[in-house]
């Protein structure tokens, strides 16, 4: 809801001097947070209460410190306050304002909310601005500054000059987290999540068709759910994908209910160690994942004997491939034999044969060979196998 204000002329005359980034010729000027809490009271409150808003105040990484050393405004500062400038080693409010994500807002408030005159997009660009970096500490600009220097929302960080934000590879592993800093925006945009899916999915009131950027995760002002999730964790991957149905061993035609042991376990706990947004398991038998670094596996179970976990992922994946294989074998030779004569099953049979393929493609839909729910895909290609020798009879 917004609040109608009659009060524009006070706001204005309550804004500070603000030097414009020197950067950057702005379209507009920054006018602080609290200026756009006058109309748009509920997000401003909500905002508030979000880490963003600087409440904990970083000023030199410590705990509130209250004047900033000059090291922190040097290597720190750019991302966490709004406006900085590099010239004038200025900011207009320290933490993350509503002008770091909407960009400067004077014209917008001067004109009444025109919407015109400020930004509104789900891009996770502007998100990366600050959530992005380069692994190898050189700085994001070429200059070594730590920051995006002259980035605006709205615009694309492909664009920024002189921007080195390190392009990440998803078969390798998620970055080391450095000082808190993980490379979040690297990760996400080498990820599926971050390119055209080809897909249109639904997700609250919102559709994506294009990557699936952070704000269909997060709410970008706050949440009751941790980490301003727009969800439950242990509901948000839900929404589209659907191993949640083989993690918990529901669905399958003629097929008991099967849990596993990991049926409790949600998709984030094995999917985000270390809150990689990769969204990939840290492998036990990853060769490259360096000693001290935990596996997923071993990030539950008190036993932290990667060898062990090894041996247990590949175990489940082994069977899970010999189960099936000889299941597939048989499927070829009876759409060999339908293709040759269309007509050779009765309809019992036909029925028969397309529970059997709804039921092996839930398994091979899900992607993880079995290490969702060994047990329910062993019962699934059981089942399958002896269905299929049946068919198989009526065929030869
Ligand atoms: C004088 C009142 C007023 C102030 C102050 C104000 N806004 Fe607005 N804002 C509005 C109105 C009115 C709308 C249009 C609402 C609608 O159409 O639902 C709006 C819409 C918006 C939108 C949505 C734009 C869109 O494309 O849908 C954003 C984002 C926004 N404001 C951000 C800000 C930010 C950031 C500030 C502070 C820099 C700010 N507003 C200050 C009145 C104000
Ligand atoms: C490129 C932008 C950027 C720079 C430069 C930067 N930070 Fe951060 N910082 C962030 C972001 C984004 C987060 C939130 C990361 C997350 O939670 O995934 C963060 C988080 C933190 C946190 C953790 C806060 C918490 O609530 O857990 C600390 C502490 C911190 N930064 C200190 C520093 C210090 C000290 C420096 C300078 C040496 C610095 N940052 C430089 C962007 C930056
Ligand atoms: C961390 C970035 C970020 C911050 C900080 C932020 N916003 Fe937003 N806001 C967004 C994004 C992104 C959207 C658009 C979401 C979308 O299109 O899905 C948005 C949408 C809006 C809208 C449009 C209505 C809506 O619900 O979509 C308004 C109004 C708004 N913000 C006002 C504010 C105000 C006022 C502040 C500061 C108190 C603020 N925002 C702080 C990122 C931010
Ligand atoms: C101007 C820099 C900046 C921008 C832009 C920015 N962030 Fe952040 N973000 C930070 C910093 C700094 C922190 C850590 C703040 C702290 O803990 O004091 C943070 C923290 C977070 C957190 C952690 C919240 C928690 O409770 O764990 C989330 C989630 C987040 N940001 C999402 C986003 C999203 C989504 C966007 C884009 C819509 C965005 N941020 C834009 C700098 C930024
Ligand atoms: C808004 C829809 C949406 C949500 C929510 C979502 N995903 Fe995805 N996910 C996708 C799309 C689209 C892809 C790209 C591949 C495709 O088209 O199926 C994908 C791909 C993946 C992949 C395959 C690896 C890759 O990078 O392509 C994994 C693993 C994954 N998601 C895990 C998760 C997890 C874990 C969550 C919950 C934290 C989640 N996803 C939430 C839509 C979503
Ligand atoms: C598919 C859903 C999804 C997308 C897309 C997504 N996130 Fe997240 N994010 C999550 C989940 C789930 C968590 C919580 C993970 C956990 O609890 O272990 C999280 C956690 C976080 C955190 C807190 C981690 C910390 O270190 O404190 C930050 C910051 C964050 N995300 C930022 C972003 C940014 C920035 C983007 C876009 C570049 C993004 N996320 C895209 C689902 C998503
Ligand atoms: C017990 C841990 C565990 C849980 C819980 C779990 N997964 Fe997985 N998942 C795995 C493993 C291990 C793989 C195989 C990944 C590999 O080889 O890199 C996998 C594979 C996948 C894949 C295919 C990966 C790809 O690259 O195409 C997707 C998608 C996926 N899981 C999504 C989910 C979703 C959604 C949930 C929640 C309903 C979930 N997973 C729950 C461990 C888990
Ligand atoms: C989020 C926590 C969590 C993660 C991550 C996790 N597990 Fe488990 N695992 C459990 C729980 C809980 C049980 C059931 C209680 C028990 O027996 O310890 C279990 C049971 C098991 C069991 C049967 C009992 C045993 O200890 O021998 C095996 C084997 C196992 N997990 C292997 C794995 C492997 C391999 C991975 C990585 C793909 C993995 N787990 C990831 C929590 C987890």
């Amino acid at each position: 809801m917004l609040k109608v204000v009659f009060i524009l002329t006070y706001i204005v005359g309550t804004v500070p001097a603000v030097a414009v980034a020197d950067e950057v010729k702005e379209s507009s000027a920054y006018v602080g947070s609290d200026a756009c809490g006058a109309c748009h009271t509920d997000k401003y409150d909500a905002w508030k209460t979000s880490k963003h808003s600087g409440t904990g105040s970083l000023a030199d990484g410590s705990e509130k410190a209250t004047e900033p050393k000059q090291d922190w405004i040097q290597n720190c500062s750019g991302c966490h306050t709004t406006n900085r400038s590099v010239r004038e080693s200025t900011w207009s409010e320290m933490g993350v304002g509503c002008e770091a994500c909407h960009g400067p807002g004077q014209d917008h408030v001067s004109n009444m909310g025109d919407i015109g005159k400020i930004v509104a997009s789900p891009a996770a660009d502007i998100c990366g601005q600050c959530h992005g970096g380069n692994l190898s500490g050189a700085g994001l600009m070429s200059d070594g500054t730590r920051w995006a220097v002259g980035y605006r929302p709205g615009m694309k960080l492909a664009d920024l000059p002189g921007l080195q934000m390190t392009p990440l590879d998803p078969a390798e592993l998620p970055p080391p987290i450095i000082d808190n800093h993980p490379l979040t925006y690297n990760m996400w945009k080498a990820s599926g999540h971050g390119k055209e899916s080809g897909r249109t999915l639904t997700m609250g009131d919102k559709e994506w068709s294009g990557p699936i950027t952070c704000v269909a995760c997060h709410n970008p002002h706050q949440s009751e759910h941790p980490h301003q999730l727009v969800m439950d964790p242990h509901e948000i991957c839900d929404t589209c994908h659907t191993q949640k149905a083989v993690v918990q061993g529901k669905g399958a035609k003629g097929i008991e209910e099967t849990r596993s042991l990991h049926t409790a376990i949600s998709c984030v706990e094995c999917h985000m160690t270390e809150k990689n947004h990769f969204m990939r398991v840290l492998r036990p038998d990853d060769p490259n994942l360096a000693e001290g670094r935990t596996d997923t596996c071993s990030s539950c179970h008190e036993v932290k004997d990667r060898k062990i976990r090894a041996e247990q992922i590949q175990d489940w994946e082994a069977w899970y491939r010999e189960t099936l294989e000889p299941v597939q074998a048989d499927m070829r030779i009876i759409d060999d034999a339908i293709k040759n004569n269309p007509n050779v099953l009765n309809a019992e049979l036909r029925e028969k044969l397309a529970d059997t393929k709804a039921n092996l493609s839930i398994i091979e839909q899900d992607g993880s060979d079995g290490v969702h729910n060994l047990d329910y895909a062993l019962e699934i290609m059981a089942l399958a196998k002896r269905d299929l020798a049946k068919i198989k009879a009526a065929v030869q």
